[in-house]
């Protein structure tokens, strides 16, 4: 399956959320995909360290055949002061991955999804694990763009769970809820898997240790750059462990038999209080019946089978970290 990954990768800046470079790490080294591109998206970093950070996994995994595109740098609506703040206090951490600043049209990541997409029409999945703030620029700019894509499959939003940026909210779709709100009226074929799945997964620091421990670049960079989110995140799963969002996305764009697909119509909250960005999942039939939402536009991931993914993992990420 020919897929590109819109992504907000942060692994390389201290204190970020290294999970998007796992699901990069995992697309590249699955038989089963063909990565056509990556295209960088503001979102747990500002997309000028995203794309440093992409840039210096892709020389580690000796993949600079892959295109990388730096996109949008800010969410779509500027009035949402909220995420913007968010975002700009990010510009003040630590990189450890060297800045490189993209040359030409390396730095127009819509104009590349636009174009790929158009050139092989009905070929292309987009695995989004950040932000959709590229994709629905795409969406705008071009009205080919959306029915010309095969499949869009996210990392975003819940079900039925609670958010985790905020009460209501999932990260990604609350870093751009107008982002979110284009892309599921878009009529794209669409897939979210959201926190209700996603907080079945785990990855324990003790894992990565071990990686780190065979002493290959790639592990002692997966350690350098987790070890921060590891002490500021770990703690909210109860057990230590991070949840491998990103990852799990891309392993149902791999095989979607890991997880339960239920239809459903999703909206997005795209006003200003404090349910913003909160997606909702109208996937029970007789609540699409009572509030008059009679259409589907999505599938939403309900439940998965946790054990499969993490062999899953383990094989194609950490195998990879330990033997590089
Ligand atoms: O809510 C989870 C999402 O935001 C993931 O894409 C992860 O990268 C996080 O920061
Ligand atoms: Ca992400």
């Amino acid at each position: 399956m020919r897929i590109i990954i819109d992504t907000d990768p942060a692994m390389g800046t201290l204190g970020g959320d290294p999970e998007d470079s796992f699901a990069i790490m995992l697309a590249l080294n699955s038989p089963e995909l063909t990565v056509e591109g990556i295209t960088v998206v503001q979102g747990n970093v500002p997309a000028e360290k995203g794309y440093a950070n992409a840039h210096y996994l892709l020389d580690l995994l000796g993949r600079q055949d892959v295109p990388l595109r730096r996109g949008c740098l800010r969410p779509m609506n500027v009035q949402r002061t909220t995420q913007i703040t968010f975002l700009q206090q990010r510009y003040a951490t630590q990189q450890i991955t060297p800045m490189v600043e993209p040359k030409g049209a390396d730095a127009d990541a819509v104009s590349f999804l636009v174009n790929t997409v158009l050139s092989s029409p009905g070929e292309i999945t987009l695995v989004t694990i950040g932000p959709l703030t590229n994709v629905a620029t795409a969406i705008q700019q071009s009205p080919e763009f959306a029915p010309a894509l095969k499949s869009i499959v996210m990392m975003g939003g819940t079900a039925e769970c609670a958010g985790n940026i905020s009460p209501a909210a999932e990260f990604n779709y609350w870093q751009d809820p107008d982002a979110a709100d284009i892309v599921f009226r878009s009529g794209a074929d669409l897939t979210m898997v959201g926190l209700d799945v996603c907080h079945q997964t785990h990855l324990y620091p003790s894992q990565v240790e071990e990686c780190a421990s065979h002493g290959t670049p790639l592990g002692e960079f997966v350690q350098a750059s987790s070890a921060p989110w590891f002490r500021i995140m770990g703690g909210t799963s109860g057990s230590g462990a991070l949840h491998l969002y990103d990852s799990l996305a891309m392993a149902v764009a791999i095989d979607n038999s890991l997880v339960t697909l239920d239809d459903a119509y999703v909206e997005m909250e795209v006003g200003f209080g404090p349910a913003q960005g909160m997606s909702v999942s109208y996937h029970k039939p007789f609540q699409r019946i009572i509030f008059n939402r009679p259409k589907v536009n999505a599938k939403v991931a309900l439940s998965v089978d946790a054990d499969r993914f993490t062999q899953m993992f383990r094989d194609r990420v950490l195998g990879l970290m330990a033997a590089e």
